[in-house]
């Protein structure tokens, strides 16, 4: 293992009520707390979360201020909206109430509210982020972590660029995860968050640090459990029990848990889908699943190894009588066969996209230098995994 630091300060409210521990956060803040409360096309008034939020709200006294409408894959225009508010109505505190998408988006709010320039020079690292307004979240949709994690994306619809950033400034002081929040996600949505969650447990599989078998384990585990449950669950999507087995799980499989003591794992198709969703606005979950099966592939020519073992422990094949390259072609055929039985697209051509535009996702997939660690992908190397994907 390498040496490592664990500190996630998000205080985590987990389980079925624990909206009712909203008021006593913000209490902590002092009296006439000013709150912006971000969320985005609509799904919360539909659910009652809207409602049970605003409750809280009040009942600490609260004055609250609201920006709606961010957009799935949000965008960079949303963000300004957000810090407009925040700088002329001084907030003290931002609440993240949907998914990925909206949490993300309230991190760069937070970031661009006590910034003088444009965001965008911050999540492009033109300008160093030195502070932000505190974040609290409750989180509607089981999928990308950041509800518990300092990581944010963000599309700037002009340049047609999406792109990742982090800082420790932007860890949630707190989340709220309730698992009765998620009954109302659709079908397709769920699956895209079971993939997306899958995604970033497999990515962290894929270090080469030695002596691993603690975060092995745990991501092997992670990855069964998914298997297991992500079937059932499309089958009754009203379960509580099957529901706040997702939720734990897409938090767990990205708040840094899985990167204990490796190097980091190889997050290489989160680039490439970050480039692919930037021109074509694609549901992120739905472009992992296309491309990872494929980067799989693309990996396992020249090293089977960690697929072979992936095929073993956690699809339970019988390696008795294979070579490690059977093994493992039949490991990314699995994990490609599940997604596919839950409904993930497997093709780009599933989203209408053809390679008409295949130079300009490379292009954008270096955007910053180095894609892969475990596999480090070249431009035809990228341009082999698209075309596998069509
Ligand atoms: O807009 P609303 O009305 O809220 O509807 C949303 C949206 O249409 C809907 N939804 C959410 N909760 C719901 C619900 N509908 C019914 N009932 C509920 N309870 O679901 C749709 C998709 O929401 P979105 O937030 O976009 O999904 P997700 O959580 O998958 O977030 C995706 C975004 O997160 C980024 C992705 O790139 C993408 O932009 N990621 C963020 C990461 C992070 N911050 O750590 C890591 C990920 O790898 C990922 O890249
Ligand atoms: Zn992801």
């Amino acid at each position: 293992m390498n040496t490592f630091v664990q500190y996630n300060p998000t205080k985590l409210f987990f389980g079925k009520g624990q909206i009712s521990q909203l008021s006593q956060e913000l209490d902590k803040l002092g009296s006439s707390v000013k709150v912006l409360v971000v969320y985005g096309g609509g799904s919360i008034k539909k659910n009652g979360v809207y409602d049970e939020v605003m409750n809280e709200l009040n009942h600490a006294e609260a004055q609250v201020f609201e920006l709606s409408g961010v957009e799935p894959n949000p965008r960079l225009s949303t963000v300004h909206k957000g810090v407009d508010i925040c700088k002329e109505e001084k907030i003290d505190l931002l609440l993240a109430v949907g998914g990925g998408s909206v949490i993300d988006c309230t991190k760069a709010i937070a970031i661009g509210a006590k910034y003088d320039g444009d965001t965008w020079d911050l999540i492009t690292r033109k300008a160093e982020i030195k502070d932000a307004l505190p974040i609290g979240t409750v989180l509607t949709l089981a999928a990308t972590g950041s509800e518990m994690n300092s990581t944010s994306v963000i599309t700037n619809w002009d340049t047609k660029d999406k792109l990742g950033w982090s800082s420790p400034h932007v860890h949630p002081v707190f989340s709220i995860l309730d698992p009765v929040y998620t009954f109302s996600v659709p079908r397709d949505q769920t699956v895209y968050g079971i993939v997306d969650s899958m995604s970033h447990a497999l990515e962290s599989y894929f270090h080469r640090t030695k002596n691993s078998p603690m975060i092995d384990g745990f991501i092997e585990s992670l990855l069964r459990t998914a298997i297991q449950t992500g079937p059932k669950l499309l089958e009754d999507m009203q379960s509580f029990d099957l529901r706040e087995t997702m939720m734990y799980l897409s938090t767990t499989a990205f708040n840094d848990t899985l990167l204990n003591g490796t190097d980091g794992g190889d997050w290489a198709t989160h680039r490439i889908e970050h480039a692919v969703s930037a021109l074509y606005d694609i549901p992120h979950g739905g472009g992992l699943a296309i491309l990872f099966p494929n980067w799989l592939e693309h990996v396992l020519k020249e090293d089977p190894s960690r697929v072979k073992q992936l095929a073993v422990n956690v699809f339970g094949m019988d390696p008795s009588g294979k070579t490690d390259s059977e093994l493992a072609k039949d490991g990314a055929k699995a994990l490609r066969d599940f997604w596919n039985s839950l409904g993930a697209p497997s093709t780009l051509r599933d989203y209408g996209i053809d390679d008409c535009q295949f130079d300009s996702i490379v292009e954008k997939t270096f955007i910053k230098p180095g894609v892969g660690t475990y596999k480090e992908l070249d431009p035809e190397s990228v341009m082999d995994i698209l075309r596998r994907s069509l």
